[in-house]
């Protein structure tokens, strides 16, 4: 490649959690805070990358020569990841996506009534990751994010197997240090055959190191 180990490729990034909307005042959401995402993002820009950043709500700047899509809600997400998807070479979901989203959305604010009880129904999100993993056609060489508390290599292959993945990237999320919120992180990189461990460091230099890996990967499967 010319420069970088992603030179001249196309990549797809999620990022952030999304937002689910009750009524026109209130969400459903979490805490993610697309620090993840956003680090990937500049790491496959500088390893030559043309990037599409689609990011839920966060307060993180987007990194420069990065084009940044903002959606609120799973299914923006979606559209937004399909858009443009036939010339997508690497989509990477570091996304933390509502699993569930409120079965309809209020024309106005629900009112406080007299019930002590309130119950809300919900309908499952599309699973954005897993969709893209499925295309027939032009599909793209596709890497996941699995947060899990135990289990955690365990977990994070099944989840490889049943959405279809090339690559997994598991993130335990049971030492507070690391993961949700923090500034770092420590993953491991699975794939059907083989498994690399990345120790504890900042997120912008874990993404250096993951960009480098799933390069690897991908130019692996390329050839
Ligand atoms: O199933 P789980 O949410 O643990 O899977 C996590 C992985 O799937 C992450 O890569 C996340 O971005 C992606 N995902 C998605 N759409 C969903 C749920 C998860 O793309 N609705």
């Amino acid at each position: 490649f010319e420069h970088g180990a992603l030179s001249g490729l196309r990549v797809f990034i999620t990022a952030g959690p999304t937002r689910e909307p009750l009524d026109p005042v209130r969400y459903i959401s979490n805490h993610s805070s697309g620090k993840m995402g956003y680090a990937l993002a500049e790491a496959a820009v500088d390893a030559g990358a043309s990037v599409k950043l689609i990011s839920g709500p966060v307060t993180l700047t987007p990194p420069s020569r990065v084009d940044c899509v903002q959606v609120e809600t799973a299914e923006e997400m979606l559209a937004a990841s399909l858009d443009g998807i036939a010339g997508c070479d690497l989509f990477i979901a570091a996304a933390a996506v509502a699993d569930y989203r409120p079965i309809s959305v209020a024309e106005h604010k629900i009112k406080k009534g007299n019930e002590e009880i309130m119950e809300l129904r919900l309908t499952k999100n599309p699973d954005i990751v897993a969709t893209v993993a499925g295309l027939s056609e032009q599909r793209p060489y596709t890497v996941g994010f699995a947060a899990e508390t135990r289990d955690v290599i365990g977990y994070a292959r099944s989840k490889l197997a049943r959405k279809g993945l090339d690559l997994i990237v598991a993130n335990d999320v049971s030492n507070p240090d690391i993961g949700f919120n923090s500034d770092d992180n420590a993953v491991t990189l699975v794939s059907a055959d083989d498994e690399v461990a990345l120790p504890q460091a900042s997120k912008r230099q874990l993404a250096r190191q993951l960009i480098e890996q799933i390069a690897q990967h991908y130019h692996q499967s390329t050839k």
